[in-house]
């Protein structure tokens, strides 16, 4: 296969969901279609018991959840699918966003019962803000569920995206019998499967049209498709890849994940729609992903995977380039030649040793503390730099201090540690050397702080937890002693000396930014970005 090829045939996307709406059970049918995983349950079970890479993900079997994300790869269809899996619970954190600035594109599942809700709606902002295309998979038809056309309409209320349905539900009153397709006009019905008591996937495919469909889905239910179909057919979007591409439409599918309804169709469909890699700004130039030169950048860093080895791993999306096993290529920031030896790949929950990846692809790499979130590599005779990351503002803090005084130099290089790996946010008070404030995104964040400093560095830490919940960096050299309106703040600086206000809720900042009209209050600057 040319390199061309091998390019255009990646398709590399996050699952952004509510906790429970269903994405471990859609991620695990995926990869079974994909022939990545054999037993039904595998992916599942590493929210259980089995997920055992390392010790520190203890704390992900005791709550059941995946704090830390990996890649997840198959090939299907001949294209080459990578689904980068996200940390699913609601105490979300940085990591969830960070992930979608590798994706090409974002499927957004929701719960036909629950509709969109305030998590997926954040993630959403940020797919948004990168122009990345999303499409929706409403889960659970086999259940009770909203009526679809007030699901349409919510997410256009609350995400400001039209929706076209690709397909549609077939029955009344919340209680659906199959899907039809607008594509192919045929119905997909459940069939009960007597034995299990369980609903599986129809065989049969009728033609709306056929009386004896007509009689099979009785009068009511019949009358009723028709009038939807009509409905979409005159008032609904039309699809247009366009528009989808521009973040303005989302093609909506339905099925139900755990009977694998409509999944297969799903997973075809959103393959042949969804974009391979695309083009990526850097500050030099518009890297194109056909570029035969070698450009990647981190996303995610991932620090004593195994405690017993104290290894760094960071993983970076490749956005030109062939990459093989062993090459040199440019560390933008510092400026140094790396060797990516030992390159890995992480397919469900084993490692393999890869020897060459492509754009789109996510390799990690064992790295000893050069590498930063947000850093660039690139071949040496084609220096490009990728744009900064945004800082995600935290909403969540607290003062964290060891609890034997004794070792403070422990707490400090952990606490710089795992700020510089992306854990947390640290913030420090002027002559304060004691304590950290740290920011966070999701209360997870601090426990895994905690849990990390205790096993990784033999740290026992306090956290006192602040009444804050916003955060602005000030832009240019302020005297924060002149500010006014900050009797309810904190002023630190963050972890690049730049002056950073916390404050208690968004009123209160307003108050403060109309006090101070000549100063310029930054609410999402990127990491390095001098402010
Ligand atoms: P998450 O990763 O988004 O948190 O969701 P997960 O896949 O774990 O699914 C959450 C619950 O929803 C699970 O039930 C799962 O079986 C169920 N579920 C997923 N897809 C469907 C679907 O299409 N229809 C129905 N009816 N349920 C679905 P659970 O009781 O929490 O777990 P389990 O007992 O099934 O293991």
């Amino acid at each position: 296969m040319t390199f061309l090829e091998e390019v255009k045939r990646r398709r590399t996307f996050a699952i952004i969901s509510h906790p429970d709406a269903g994405k471990t059970t859609l991620t695990e049918k995926l990869l079974l279609y994909g022939g990545a995983i054999h037993l039904a349950g595998s992916v599942k079970s590493r929210k259980t018991q089995k997920y055992a890479v390392s010790d520190w993900m203890e704390i992900e079997k005791q709550r059941g959840i995946s704090v830390t994300s990996s890649v997840l790869q198959f090939d299907y269809d001949g294209c080459r699918v990578n689904i980068l899996d996200t940390p699913g619970h609601q105490d979300f954190s940085e990591d969830t966003y960070r992930t979608l600035m590798a994706a090409d594109s974002a499927v957004m599942l929701i719960d036909v019962a629950k509709g969109v809700e305030a998590q997926t709606k954040k993630l959403f902002a940020v797919c948004k803000e990168r122009g990345i295309p999303i499409f929706t998979f409403v889960n659970k038809i086999d259940h009770f569920g909203r009526n679809p056309f007030d699901l349409m309409e919510e997410i256009e209320n609350s995400l400001g995206i039209r929706a076209v349905p690709m397909n549609w539900p077939v029955g009344i009153n919340g209680e659906y019998q199959g899907i039809y397709d607008r594509e192919t006009h045929t119905v997909d019905l459940f069939a009960k499967d007597e034995t299990h008591g369980q609903q599986k996937l129809a065989s049969t495919k009728e033609s709306v049209d056929d009386p004896a469909f007509r009689e099979l889905l009785g009068e009511e239910v019949h009358q009723s498709l028709i009038d939807d179909i009509e409905l979409l057919d005159v008032a609904g979007d039309e699809f247009d890849f366009e528009r989808v591409r521009a973040g303005e439409l989302t093609p909506m599918f339905f099925g139900s994940a755990m009977t694998n309804f409509g999944v297969k169709p799903f997973l075809e469909k959103f393959l042949s729609l969804a974009p391979s890699p695309a083009p990526r700004k850097a500050l030099e130039e518009t890297v194109e992903a056909t570029s035969e030169d070698f450009s990647a950048f981190v996303f995610k860093i991932q620090a004593n995977m195994n405690p017993n080895h104290h290894d760094r791993i960071v993983f970076m999306r490749i956005c030109s380039g062939k990459f093989e096993k062993g090459m040199s290529v440019l560390h933008r920031q510092s400026g140094k030649s790396i060797r990516l030896a030992q390159p890995q790949q992480f397919l469900a929950t084993e490692r393999t040793i890869i020897d060459e990846a492509y754009p789109g692809d996510i390799i990690g790499v064992f790295d000893a503390g050069t590498m930063g979130v947000g850093d660039t590599l690139c071949a040496s005779n084609h220096k490009v730099t990728f744009g900064d990351f945004p800082i995600f503002p935290p909403e969540f803090f607290a003062r964290v201090s060891p609890k034997d005084t004794m070792k403070r130099k422990q707490f400090q290089k952990g606490m710089t540690q795992l700020a510089q790996e992306g854990a947390v946010q640290i913030f420090e008070q002027p002559h304060s050397m004691d304590s950290f404030i740290v920011g966070a995104v999701g209360m997870l964040q601090f426990e895994v702080l905690q849990y990390r400093l205790r096993n990784e560095y033999g740290v026992e830490p306090i956290t006192d937890s602040l009444p804050y919940s916003v955060a602005r960096w000030v832009k240019g050299d302020v005297d924060i002693k002149q500010l006014k309106g900050l009797d309810n703040a904190m002023a630190v600086k963050d972890n690049r000396g730049r002056t950073v206000i916390l404050i208690s809720n968004e009123w209160q900042m307003g108050w403060v930014v109309e006090r101070n009209p000549d100063v310029v209050f930054l609410e999402t600057p990127t990491l390095n970005e001098e402010v």
